[in-house]
């Protein structure tokens, strides 16, 4: 059945009615509320920025209910321990580094970079077996911020990091960002991807007409390039010299090309009529907690130098305060969008940009199921979830998952 509404000037055709006035994605079928998809832990997501891991220090980090105690050795090398002492279970992260070697605070196990226990200070002889320690995840520092690996271990190798070529380049400079926001990594996927929003960014940016150019979408990805045409009202001067190469920019249109690259979010600026962005913003959202309400995002944003010596330098802090407007405009749609679905119980939206869609789909058949539990369980690495594509929607939690060893 299909229904037809009249406006004041137009007639808007709408598709069939779904249940209670719901509708679902064009694709999704009885699809999974995409909000209770979880993030698939088989890629490499960043839980710390560098300098936070401090050297002989520990860190409390914490990937979808997992809690992960980082810690710098002397060597300067970062390790990533399950986040509870096999002993009574109280946090790692509240122990003390000797060496590379991360010792409990309490009984004073110690633990090597691997998980294994290397010392129990006061273990008699003929006492019970003690555990043989706690899970370790696989961990790389690049881009100034730390990465593990919660899936599974085995697949850890074979997976890249993100590429950035920008971030060592001598011709850009990165800005990164760190904070949490209260929603589904998936509303952010959206946010970003969705250029139509800029009503919600006229006091920083002005009136935006943002024209779709292109999108294209595969199994993993949606990307869309859009053109930025400025169409009046007062600019911020950091998005000025944020988008106009520097001090000497024009005010010709740019495009912009966003991607959604799961599970990681790109947008590349290039000022009509240049070669090179003008910027590069690389980005992860990862859940916090095991529900993934809550998501830490970590962006790079890479902005080419101008080519007046230090105008960079003078830029930057305007260039920080518009970009740090834009994210709380942003925040505060997102996470309103989560009230919403809160106080709703389930997705209700309706949809109609079709790129937006498609990401929607992505997000879901490349997550995996949700699993409240794991916030006990610590230990999600070790259930080898399938993707969301080949289990029946609402699927059970697996029954196979388990303990780690200890
Ligand atoms: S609780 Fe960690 S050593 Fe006892
Ligand atoms: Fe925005």
């Amino acid at each position: 059945m299909s229904e037809t509404l009249s406006t004041d000037d137009e007639t808007i055709t709408a598709g069939p009615e779904t249940g209670l006035g719901r509708s679902c994605d064009h694709r999704s079928g009885a699809a999974t509320d995409l909000r209770r998809v979880g993030i698939n832990p088989n890629f490499w997501y960043p839980v710390a920025v560098s300098r936070d891991v401090r050297k002989k220090k520990t860190f409390a980090a914490t990937f979808a209910g997992e809690r992960i105690a980082l810690y710098r050795g002397d060597s300067g090398t970062v390790y990533a321990l399950e986040d509870r002492c096999a002993h009574r279970q109280i946090p790692l992260s509240m122990g003390v580094v000797e060496g590379d070697v991360l010792r409990c605070c309490y009984h004073a196990w110690a633990y090597r970079g691997n998980g294994r226990i290397s010392q129990i200070p006061y273990l008699p002889r003929g006492a019970a077996r003690p555990p043989r320690g706690v899970r370790a995840y696989p961990v790389r520092e690049a881009y100034g911020l730390v990465f593990v690996f919660p899936g599974d271990p085995h697949n850890a190798a074979e997976t890249a990091l993100p590429e950035l070529p920008e971030f060592n380049s001598a011709r850009h400079k990165t800005m990164t960002f760190s904070r949490t926001v209260g929603c589904h990594y998936s509303f952010m996927h959206e946010n970003l991807l969705d250029m139509n929003h800029q009503f919600l960014h006229r006091g920083v940016v002005g009136r935006i007409q943002p024209t779709l150019l292109a999108y294209d979408t595969s199994p993993h990805s949606v990307e869309a390039r859009y053109r930025f045409t400025h169409a009046g009202g007062k600019k911020n001067r950091g998005a000025g010299l944020l988008t106009a190469k520097g001090a000497g920019g024009t005010a010709s249109p740019d495009v912009i090309t966003i991607r959604t690259a799961y599970p990681y979010q790109t947008l590349q600026l290039v000022p009509e009529n240049a070669e090179l962005p003008a910027f590069s913003l690389w980005v992860a959202y990862v859940p916090e907690d095991a529900e993934q309400r809550t998501n830490h995002v970590y962006g790079l944003l890479m902005i080419e130098k101008p080519p007046i010596p230090g105008a960079m330098h003078l830029a930057w802090p305007l260039i920080r305060r518009f970009t740090e407007r834009v994210f709380a405009e942003d925040r505060t749609a997102v996470e309103a969008e989560q009230r919403a679905w809160d106080e709703q119980g389930e997705d209700w939206n309706r949809e109609v940009f079709p790129l937006i869609m498609d990401v929607r789909h992505v997000l879901r058949t490349n997550g995996v199921p949700l699993r409240p539990e794991s916030a006990l369980c610590g230990a999600a690495a070790f259930c080898s979830n399938p993707p969301l594509a080949s289990t029946t929607p609402h699927a059970e939690p697996d029954a196979g998952h388990k303990r780690p060893t200890g």
